[in-house]
């Protein structure tokens, strides 16, 4: 199967300034990957390659069968959906509607096919009572989750979001859970750059760790959170349902809320763990 992204050897710098070095891994349909890492890791500049505002220096970015030196970023648009950094402060069009609907309608879509992929969206974020408003006079978590609502119309093979869940409430994260599970469930390939661990735990499957612009770490993200010892020198925090696992040494080190909760009942009833 051909995979939804890969980056082989890619390496990347802002004149003098590297950010990526020789960085390989890629994305298979379906899948759900978090890319992480401190600040200045590299993250984001990642996310430009694959949209095609940026090109490699040296290696070579693949969505699907295109490399990404060949095209433009419209073109890339009918594969990547993108999510950047500050994106709530991006929106432009008068209602939350016409600013969802502008990714599928750019791509020429037919007009009956935009409204479809649209409501699916705004229905998917739970915000279509919010269609007809202006989005700056949302709040910025609504903002946000707009930006992100764009992104998902276009029904993209593949989605790349930097930090969709800043400033998002507990309620308002798993809903955007919820939505990247469904769409990870009809084969879109999921690429997220979050610093909340928590989120990333419970939305996704696979951790990839750049550190200073180069691959530390690409693993089960379970596995990776489990073992609090390697976060740090990484620069991640320990989910506080890591932490807790660690601290009472629960079997199978769970890392997901619900899988805790479960692990300690059945300390609790002194079962054995399966
Ligand atoms: N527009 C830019 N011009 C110059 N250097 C940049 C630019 N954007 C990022 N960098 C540098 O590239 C490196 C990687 O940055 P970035 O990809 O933004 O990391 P992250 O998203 O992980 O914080 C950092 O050293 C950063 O300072
Ligand atoms: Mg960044």
């Amino acid at each position: 199967m051909i995979a939804a992204l890969r980056l082989e050897e890619v390496s990347f710098s802002y004149g003098s300034v590297p950010a990526l070095e020789r960085v390989s891994f890629s994305v298979a349909p379906g899948e759900r990957v978090a890319l992480l890492g401190r600040n200045g890791a590299g993250k984001s500049t990642v996310v430009r390659l694959i949209a095609g505002l940026q090109r490699p220096d040296e290696g070579t970015v693949w969505v699907g069968d295109w490399d990404t030196r060949d095209c433009v970023p419209e073109q890339l648009a009918w594969r990547v959906g993108s999510v950047f950094q500050h994106a709530d402060q991006q929106l432009f069009a008068r209602t939350v509607r016409d600013d969802v609907s502008f990714g599928p309608r750019a791509l020429g879509v037919g007009e009956r096919e935009v409204e479809r992929r649209t409501d699916r969206a705004l229905e998917d974020l739970d915000l279509t009572a919010h269609a007809g408003h202006h989005p700056y006079d949302l709040p910025p978590a609504l903002r946000k989750l707009t930006a992100l609502a764009g992104a998902l119309a276009s029904e993209p093979a593949l989605l790349v979001l930097d930090e969709p869940t800043i400033g998002l409430d507990r309620t308002l994260r798993a809903r955007v859970t919820r939505a990247l599970l469904d769409r990870s469930a009809g084969s879109v390939a999921l690429l997220v750059i979050t610093h909340d661990l928590t989120f990333a735990a419970e939305t996704l499957e696979r951790g990839v760790v750049l550190d200073r612009g180069s691959l530390a770490c690409d693993e089960s993200l379970a596995a990776l959170l489990g073992d609090v010892t390697r976060l740090e020198p990484l620069g991640l925090a320990p989910p506080p349902v890591a932490a807790l696992s660690a601290a009472l040494d629960l079997p199978g080190r769970p890392v997901r809320a619900a899988d805790a909760a479960a692990a300690l009942a059945r300390v609790a009833r002194g079962k054995p763990v399966p």
